[in-house]
């Protein structure tokens, strides 16, 4: 049982294995085949402690099925991960979280790859850019614009919790999470073991809570009861990482997330102590976003 686990590290942990190849403290160090049985010798304490948990906690991830089209794209300025989803065989598609900049990069994939869009769907009203769903709706013809009807922004199709969105045999989940914003939804694909999580859950941190309604307890409470309770080995795909790093699980959130893993008490401490500066492009990104994008965007 432990073996399967075990090939499922990461790079990064395959790493934490070079170990000491001598207890006299010689820095030469020894790359343990991970098909090699481990004992506490051939690594510290630390990392013998994480490591056991590791083996024991992470299950395998969901395969995406054959019929099912993922691709994660980036805007560099914004650090937001767009997601264009498809069903292979009708060929419908979806897009959550597009960036203006970005819309004819996404118009020109969904061309290129025969896709037909239905839906640009945001997890929430964004306040660090302009969401690229009225461009996109203006590139393609016939796609709908989708968002919460708690933003209070425009959109062809307003969701609220217990929502579908389907793409051909596909569809989201919508579960209402309010907290960085009191709009915000997750989107779930239980087949696919995956879930979009807005800003509500980030990559080892969160949603800022000091405007647009913000609420740190409650952006707790929905964490807790709606994202956390999601099975452990679901894949965790979130609207921005700053660092790098490309998706998460529940798991990993669950055990490594450094607010979410506090106490509520302490989590709404630490929220209310973040300090964090005025968003730089809010002045424009909300008056835009209130309007689906179609503010003040190019007409070509
Ligand atoms: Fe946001």
């Amino acid at each position: 049982m432990r073996m399967p686990t075990l090939r499922l590290l990461s790079s990064t942990v395959r790493r934490s294995l070079l170990v000491p190849a001598t207890k006299s403290g010689s820095t030469k160090s020894a790359n343990i085949s991970i098909s090699a049985p481990l004992t506490p010798q051939h690594y510290p304490q630390h990392r013998q402690l994480r490591f056991h948990h590791c083996a024991v906690s992470m299950l395998p991830r969901i395969p995406f099925t054959s019929d099912f089209f993922f691709r994660q794209l980036f805007d560099t300025e914004s650090c937001t991960y767009t997601y264009l989803l498809a069903d292979l065989n009708t060929k419908e598609a979806i897009i959550i979280d597009p960036v203006l900049e970005q819309a004819k990069r996404d118009a020109q994939l969904i061309h290129d790859l025969g896709f037909t869009l239905k839906y640009a769907v945001n997890t929430h009203m964004h306040a660090d850019h302009i969401t690229g769903s009225g461009w996109l709706k203006q590139l393609i013809p016939g796609s709908l614009s989708v968002i919460s009807t708690a933003s209070g922004a425009k959109a062809d199709i307003k969701i609220k919790e217990g929502d579908k969105v389907q793409f051909g045999r596909h569809a989201l989940e919508s579960f209402a999470t309010p907290g960085h914003t009191n709009g915000c939804m997750t989107y779930v694909i239980p087949e696919q073991g995956c879930v979009f999580t807005g800003d509500t859950v980030l990559i080892r941190g969160c949603g800022r809570t000091d405007f647009q309604e913000g609420n740190s307890q409650s952006l707790y409470d929905n964490v807790h009861s709606k994202i956390f309770t999601l099975p452990d080995n679901y894949r965790i795909y979130p609207a921005h990482d700053y660092k790098g790093q490309l998706e998460s699980s529940i798991w990993e959130e669950k055990t490594y997330n450094p607010r979410l893993t506090k106490s509520l008490e302490e989590f709404v401490n630490i929220m209310e102590n973040l300090n964090l500066p005025y968003p730089k492009k809010i002045d424009k990104s909300l008056p835009a976003n209130r309007e689906c994008g179609l503010y003040d965007i190019p007409k070509e």
